[in-house]
């Protein structure tokens, strides 16, 4: 197994299948009555967030737990980085308490391949800036393949905000590994330059792309990198497109596409939602509708990836 997990390309097909597989078992765990595991006992995971994260520090904490490691949930909030410490220092003051591996969320795009340069343990990437949110992608995969039951060959539409999506980066990147083809919808100026390189299809008119679709993948509309300074391509969200209300029209999925899909087809998104804006919420909380499941992969993959990278590789 890798020692590191910064970007999805870090998996071929049977190193990504093998995670597959390793979450499926754990997903059984979460079925009984006692869910730990004791893989992990005497090893400690750190927990390393400078950006905000619900589904994906927990998870990783639960994950962590379930395996019995002991957890350092680190966030940049209220630590000695108020105070001019570097994410060097950080990270080596952390890795002397002990950690074996360190799972990191930056706002800047290649912040975890320094941090794997600078500690002995394993790094994992929980999202940096736009780059790649590799255990994402891995959740999203997992999520399909058990709704649909297989990967090799589905079509997968990813909508909106590709720009500024590290989720976006990572599923194509994965799913084009295992065998899925992607299509990504977007406003033109919601697509980054060199798209045209990247393994999918890309088009630019949701309704054309929806009748096809075993997957439709909504992505959120990131507000916080839509305004000048804020991490993304500097100019104010009206650059980008008119207004809320139209960006919904354009590519916002509602009842009416979810009609034009096929009936298999599934509808994801990784959360956190703009409820009315990339999605309606009687979408969102449709039987097709897998937000919630995708957090629940979450906790099995990111067991499987702990397990894999740390204590259960062959
Ligand atoms: N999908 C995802 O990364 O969610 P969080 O920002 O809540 O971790």
């Amino acid at each position: 197994m890798i020692r590191h997990l910064l970007s999805a390309a870090d998996l071929d097909a049977a190193a990504a299948t093998r995670i597959l597989d390793t979450a499926a078992e754990m997903a059984s765990l979460a079925g009984r009555e006692v869910k730990k595991l004791p893989t992990l006992r005497g090893r400690t995971v750190v927990n390393l967030f400078y950006e905000d994260s619900t589904r994906t520090r927990t998870s990783f904490e639960v994950a962590a737990k379930r395996l019995s490691a002991d957890v350092i949930n680190f966030s940049a909030k209220g630590s000695s980085v108020s105070k001019g410490e570097s994410l060097k220092d950080t990270a080596l003051t952390l890795q002397a308490m002990g950690a074996d591996a360190t799972v990191i969320r930056h706002g800047a795009s290649g912040a975890p391949y320094r941090v794997a340069q600078w500690i002995d343990g394993s790094v994992i990437n929980a999202g940096d800036g736009t780059h790649e949110h590799p255990t994402q992608a891995l959740l999203d995969a997992y999520t399909m393949r058990a709704r649909l039951g297989r990967l090799d060959g589905l079509t997968v539409v990813i909508v909106g905000d590709v720009l500024h999506s590290r989720v976006a980066r990572s599923n194509v990147t994965l799913l084009h590994t295992l065998g899925a083809k992607v299509t990504l919808v977007a406003p033109p100026t919601l697509l980054p330059v060199g798209v045209g390189a990247w393994p999918a299809r890309v088009g630019h008119d949701l309704d054309v792309a929806l009748p096809d679709a075993d997957v439709v993948m909504m992505l959120r509309v990131q507000r916080e990198r839509l305004t000048p300074g804020g991490g993304g391509a500097g100019p104010a969200r009206d650059s980008f497109f008119p207004s809320d209300r139209e960006y919904a029209r354009r590519y916002g999925l509602d009842a009416a596409r979810l009609a034009r899909m096929p009936s298999h087809a599934i509808v994801m998104h990784p959360g956190p939602m703009n409820r009315g804006v990339e999605i309606t919420a009687e979408v969102a909380d449709s039987p097709r509708s897998t937000i919630v499941e995708q957090v629940a992969s979450g906790v099995s993959v990111r067991m499987a990836v702990l397990y894999l990278m740390l204590g259960g590789a062959a």
